[in-house]
């Protein structure tokens, strides 16, 4: 039993084998421990690969509903036995009280029944222990009952091998070295964590910057992939096909009557509002489009010289001609740079790379009055922003929520991606129907712009599934309410620590942590880089994933089921970094 696994010769088979097999060991030995559920964890230290047996008093499985509870009681109360090398060494922990355990977050938690479930578990212990588990309701149909209930279990963690030098020369000798990348090589995830190739578990609180919607490894956007790829992947946009339908309707109907083009990231979304404004503006001689300073808008010519940051211009001019900056926030600037030539405004909702900054609701609600008033588009750049991030589908609706004179406020175009798709990679764009008068939403007529890629029948299956599952699960209300809490965690950090943190920035998951220079914290390196970046380093050795905006702001953008308890957890790090340079 126990043997047949811990003492197999073919150990790294065994853990292959993942959780099914786990599941079919628990199978066996479920008759021969009535009043225990034996368990079974495979643990890899690194390269060195061990198999390990925990044994767990099942009254404690039955307390299932609190996943991190479990183990914490069954830890204080001596009941869980972690055995080297099989069953003779049953008596001697190996797992100390003082040694974290955390689960791994479960897609479908599910509550276990003393004497009648089986419990499968794996073992990270490297660095940090971590144990990822999964409960099978009726151990005697493991597989039938997994697949009736559409789980499909989330990869256990490879044979590892830490091929973190290999990977980096590979990128070194072949890929373009566009990116300054952090000294870390991710090999896979679940839930919202995700591990380095040397077997290192990070909370990842970044979402591959505010992308990974539902986290890693998803089942449903797996089976979604799945079912799809079976069926249809890619017919082009010549054809008509039901997924791109039903997703473009369901995106209008968060928002206003409208029309949605569908496309493969921000910066292509984005390109497709300019050419929309030059075409509004066309026959009266207007294509100008002002933009934000601070904005970021892609990294396609035409996305550069949208972008109210010079880094990103420079050493590409000349700029496509027709773009100008004006300051975020400032509606009396809007209305003083307004030309003869200008069609459209185009702004964040909430600034991301610019440093987390949201529009206020004055600022919206005025642009709209000017833009109204100068037969002007309003456009808003919602590819980090948008799709539920702040807490609503669209961060205009959060940010104007209840403020007198909003009823009714739209604006004319809206650009998507990021989260859309969860990390499978579309993006889009809706436009209003109608706006001054002109019919925007047929404005881009056939011929006038296409993509190959766009909207393929397996990227809107995927889209259509995570809004399913933001919508079954109340993602929203989730983002809100945790969102909050970090909110006010973070400005908790600030009071207490304000020599490091500056304060909380932003709304929903879309939050920075804003940091004082780096050389007026104590513990941050002098002769080395911003403090956006030592901290964003520093959080990584401490097991965090975090984005750096600019040189202060840190950002946090989890996928939107981040559950409390992680960001909790997530918050506990950050303050134990804190503490440790202030
Ligand atoms: C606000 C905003 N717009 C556009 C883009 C560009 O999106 P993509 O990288 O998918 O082209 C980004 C990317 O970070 C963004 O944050």
């Amino acid at each position: 039993m126990v043997a047949d696994v811990a003492g197999s010769a073919d150990k790294s088979r065994a853990l292959s084998l993942g959780a099914f097999h786990l599941g079919a060991f628990a199978r066996r030995t479920r008759s021969q421990h009535q009043h225990r559920t034996r368990l079974i964890g495979l643990a890899d230290a690194g390269n060195d690969l061990r198999t390990r047996t925990l044994e767990i008093d099942v009254a404690h499985v039955h307390r299932m509903t609190q996943f991190g509870m479990v183990v914490k009681q069954a830890v204080d109360l001596g009941t869980f036995r972690a055995i080297k090398g099989g069953p003779r060494a049953i008596d001697k922990p190996v797992l100390q009280k003082e040694e974290r355990i955390t689960f791994h977050e479960l897609q479908r938690p599910r509550r276990a029944t003393p004497g009648k479930d089986s419990v499968g578990w794996g073992l990270d212990s490297h660095p940090v222990p971590s144990v990822f588990l999964c409960v099978w309701k009726d151990c005697d149909r493991i597989s039938r009952h997994t697949m009736n209930d559409r789980v499909i279990l989330p990869t256990p963690p490879p044979i590892l091998k830490n091929q973190q030098q290999e990977i980096r020369e590979l990128f070194q000798r072949f890929v373009v070295p566009s990116y300054g990348r952090f000294n870390l090589a991710l090999s896979h995830g679940a839930g919202s964590h995700v591990w380095d190739v040397s077997g290192k578990r990070y909370l990842d609180l970044g979402g591959g910057i505010a992308v990974c919607s539902l986290g890693h490894a998803h089942p449903e956007i797996t089976e979604a992939l799945v079912e799809q790829s079976r069926r249809l992947v890619h017919v082009s946009n010549l054809y008509y096909q039901e997924p791109q339908g039903r997703l473009a309707q369901r995106l209008v109907g968060h928002l206003a009557p409208g029309k949605v083009f569908f496309c493969n990231s921000g910066a292509e979304a984005n390109e497709g509002l300019f050419k929309t404004a030059r075409k509004f503006g066309h026959d009266e001689g207007r294509f100008e489009i002002l933009t934000a300073v601070n904005s970021f808008h892609g990294r396609t010519l035409g996305g550069i010289s949208a972008t109210g940051q010079e880094k990103v211009k420079k050493g590409f001019e000349p700029m496509v001609e027709g773009f100008r900056h004006i300051p975020f926030n400032d509606l009396e600037a809007a209305r003083a740079a307004i030309s003869p030539a200008t069609a459209a405004i185009l702004i964040e909702g909430i600034q991301g790379e610019g440093g987390i900054t949201p529009a206020s609701a004055e600022y919206l609600l005025g642009l709209r009055k000017l833009c109204d008033e100068k037969r002007l588009l309003l456009l808003l750049d919602a590819v980090q922003c948008g799709h539920f991030r702040s807490g609503r589908f669209q961060s205009y609706q959060r940010v104007l929520e209840g403020v007198a004179g909003a009823e009714g406020f739209s604006v004319d175009g809206i650009s998507m991606a990021k989260s859309l798709g969860g990390g499978f990679p579309i993006g889009a764009f809706w436009l209003r129907d109608q706006a001054h008068g002109v019919e925007l939403g047929q404005i881009l007529g056939p011929g006038t712009h296409g993509t190959t890629f766009g909207g393929t029948p397996l990227g809107c299956a995927v889209a259509l599934r995570i809004l399913d599952v933001i919508e079954r699960e109340k993602l929203a209300d989730n983002v809100r309410t945790t969102g909050d809490f970090l909110h006010a965690e973070i400005s908790r950090l600030a009071e207490q620590y304000p020599g490091v943190v500056r304060g909380a920035r932003g709304l929903g998951f879309m939050l920075g942590i804003e940091l004082q220079p780096f050389d007026q914290i104590p513990g941050f390196k002098r002769e080395e880089t911003v403090s956006s970046l030592q901290m964003v380093n520093r959080l990584h050795e401490a097991g965090v994933l975090t984005i750096p905006s600019g040189t202060q702001i840190v950002r946090l953008l989890p996928a939107l089921n981040l559950s409390r308890a992680l960001a909790e957890e997530g918050i506990q790090i950050i303050e134990k970094v804190v503490r440790s340079v202030a």
